[in-house]
């Protein structure tokens, strides 16, 4: 049974901190494209209750929205391979409608959708709405795409931002060393279970809800591994970049001679102890120069929820829910912390900060689990991404809800994107 106040009460908290993500943006701004492989910021205030429309009362309840044109303006985003990449939506050519047109439909939406999740029956007969699957794809889609408004407003210049409140940034950890651990060889689950009516009687299954992409549940045996204690950190990157083996990261920029961070709302001389956010290619390269090379996701999954007993547990730490002492994460400030500097998160074998402070890249192509089977609510989600040009990410960024965070969630992008948070650890074969 869905707790239909704790959901709608979800939902506004959604919009509440979509609305302040809004807020930070100067509205000059509104109709520009932080990221050329990305819509303008317009369509994502747009899309957020499309999105929920389409998912929760089309697709679930089989009722009418509250504007089909809007909806459909509005009702995906992009991924195109490079900027020169012109496709049908690629929103170059698209009339944007003005900001009190989208604000006005958000409101009807957001009147729609929380009179729907307080009060529609919920037909589970409808594939769309089983285990009310379109009431959490639209939850977790809010959810997630806070965090693409986040790093792409990273992306625009500060004059066009204005800082809210102030997040003191934690600039001064100590350098952590460099050492490794050995994992050994063991099972690792990926992925979820899928409830049953059974499961259900009993309260077996682990979630509520989980993507497309997350099922079925498998174990997987892992070889022995050698895996990085800490991420790696800008100081560690450094001399990888002054040798000119790959671009400065997106988040780097030079003023006369000296590294700065580019911070959400200012240049920071680069801090030395925060983790390199960079893209998969140059995260693979890096590790390479080491000898070495990135971690599976299967072998992730040993390192962040395994445990020298043979148990796996729901968070590398245990099993206590996520707050920020265990982690970076839940839009706990706009920029990273120093590597280690969240102790209580480390994992069974003392592995610091594998959820929380920037996602980590795998090694492992985006693909379907065995059983795979494309969501009724939302069919395009994972399947168009099983191309073989998406690599796995995992774990959990600062701009990550604390209700994404569970071993099972898959992200995933193109080798070559280099503006989401995520940071690098090597690994090698033991
Ligand atoms: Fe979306």
């Amino acid at each position: 049974m869905v707790h239909r106040e704790a959901a709608a009460e979800w939902y506004a908290r959604n919009r509440t901190r979509s609305r302040a993500l809004f807020d930070l943006i100067e509205p000059e701004a509104y109709y520009a494209r932080p990221i050329a492989l990305r819509n303008p910021i317009v369509f994502y205030e747009g899309h957020l209750p499309a999105f929920s429309i389409i998912a929760l009362i089309n697709r679930g309840l089989g009722r009418p929205g509250v504007d089909p044109r809007l909806e459909q303006l509005f009702a995906r985003g992009i991924d195109p391979e490079s900027e020169d990449d012109a496709t049908p939506r690629s929103g170059a050519d698209t009339r944007w409608p003005p900001r009190d047109e989208v604000l006005a439909f958000g409101v009807a939406a957001d009147a729609l959708i929380t009179d729907a999740i307080l009060h529609a029956p919920f037909d589970e007969s409808r594939p769309a709405m089983r285990r009310a699957e379109g009431l959490f794809t639209a939850l977790e889609h809010e959810a997630m795409h806070q965090e693409t408004l986040l790093y792409m407003w990273h992306r625009l210049p500060h004059g066009r931002k204005r800082r809210p409140v102030y997040l003191p940034y934690e600039l001064n950890g100590d350098l952590p060393g460099h050492a490794t651990v050995k994992v050994p060889a063991g099972a690792a689950t990926l992925g979820a279970l899928r409830r049953g009516p059974a499961d259900l009687a009993q309260g077996k299954h682990p979630i509520p809800f989980g993507w497309d992409n997350e099922f079925e549940a498998h174990s997987l045996d892992v070889p022995a591994f050698d895996v990085d204690v800490h991420s790696v950190t800008n100081a560690d990157y450094l001399p990888f970049v002054e040798a000119g083996h790959v671009e400065p990261p997106a988040f780097w920029l030079r003023e006369d001679g000296r590294w700065f961070w580019r911070g959400m709302f200012e240049n920071l001389p680069l801090p030395p102890a925060w983790p390199a956010y960079v893209s998969h290619e140059d995260a693979t390269a890096f590790a390479a120069s080491k000898g070495r090379r990135l971690l599976t996701e299967a072998e992730f999954h040993r390192a962040a929820y395994g445990t020298p007993s043979g148990d796996e547990r729901p968070f590398p730490w245990g099993t206590a829910g996520p707050d920020r002492t265990r982690g970076h994460f839940d839009f706990a400030s706009w920029d990273p912390v120093p590597a280690g500097a969240r102790p209580a998160g480390a994992s069974a074998w003392g592995i610091h900060d594998l959820v929380g402070n920037g996602w980590e890249w795998t090694s492992s192509l985006f693909a379907p689990f065995p059983g795979f089977v494309p969501m009724a609510s939302y069919p395009e989600y994972s399947a168009e991404f099983f191309d073989g040009q998406h690599y796995v990410m995992k774990g959990a960024s600062s701009a990550t809800a604390k209700e994404l965070i569970r071993p099972s969630f898959r992200n995933w992008f193109r080798p070559n994107y280099p503006y989401v948070y995520a940071k690098v650890r090597t690994a090698a074969s033991a």
